[in-house]
């Protein structure tokens, strides 16, 4: 790697970054490769051993690079690129990539809806939902926390499905009749809290995609909301835009 431009503007450690970034890209450092520490960047790049490190950790936080504890800093697999506009299910994105989805199912229960939840579902506060709360495997990697809401009087007996192995649409579908037509979907950005961070094998604060979902069924019927967290270091969303000025627009 060539040392950084001294005469180029910006910080040292961006160039450092951007130096592994383009690597990364290149393919010329690929999944599992061992990046130079710190100390050998700083020797490499005669920058201090602070610029060093914090050029690894932005790509750290960014998905580029993982740390394991004694051994080094290495390459991490690509990120998942998720298209945003198309309603599919988690089972379905993991198998169109030809991974296995798995789930480790954490909680499972008929609850009365709550405020927030009944907003969502347009129902009274106290009518029932079923809730599912999910930690979302890929390949036995845990992916995505998930709390699902279902109206409870659209699906008698929902929860007795296996969920540690079944898709919910594919239940909800296959059981209910259920078409799940349209959703309206929200994306924000938060820090990992400590038991997420634990669930999802992320250090605590890590970022994380918080999604809610609002999913509709025929006549715009709503049928699950759901809260959803996604490593921020293995999904990039992706959306098409459409410039409001062209004729498909
Ligand atoms: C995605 C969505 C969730 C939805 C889930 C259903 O993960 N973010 O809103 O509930 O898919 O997945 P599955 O049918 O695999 O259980």
């Amino acid at each position: 790697m060539t040392p950084p431009d001294r005469t180029q503007a910006g910080p040292l450690y961006h160039q450092i970054r951007t130096h592994l970034q383009e690597a990364i890209e290149g393919r010329q450092l690929t999944p599992g490769d061992r990046v130079p520490s710190e100390r050998e960047l700083t020797e490499q790049f005669s920058v201090s051993r602070m610029t060093a490190r914090q050029a690894l950790r932005e790509l750290e936080m960014q998905g580029y690079l993982y740390r394991v504890q004694g051994k080094g800093t290495f390459v991490a697999q690509p990120k998942f690129v998720q298209p945003l506009g198309r309603l599919t299910s988690f089972t379905q994105d993991m198998r169109r990539r030809g991974l296995e989805p798995g789930a480790v199912v954490l909680a499972v229960e008929e609850t009365a809806a709550g405020r927030h939840v009944a907003e969502a579902l347009k129902i009274g506060p106290d009518s029932p939902v079923f809730r599912l709360e999910r930690l979302r495997l890929a390949n036995g990697e845990p992916m995505a926390l998930e709390a699902a809401h279902v109206d409870a009087r659209l699906c008698p007996g929902l929860l007795s499905a296996r969920f540690e192995n079944s898709s919910l649409y594919q239940v909800l579908q296959d059981r209910f009749g259920i078409r799940l037509g349209h959703a309206s979907q929200s994306l924000e950005a938060v820090a990992a809290r400590t038991y997420e961070a634990t669930m999802l094998h992320v250090r605590e604060g890590a970022p994380l995609l918080l999604i809610e979902r609002t999913t509709l069924g025929e006549a715009d019927r709503p049928v699950e909301f759901v809260r959803s967290l996604y490593r921020g270091d293995r999904y990039r969303f992706m959306a098409e835009l459409q410039s409001p000025l062209s004729p498909l627009g």
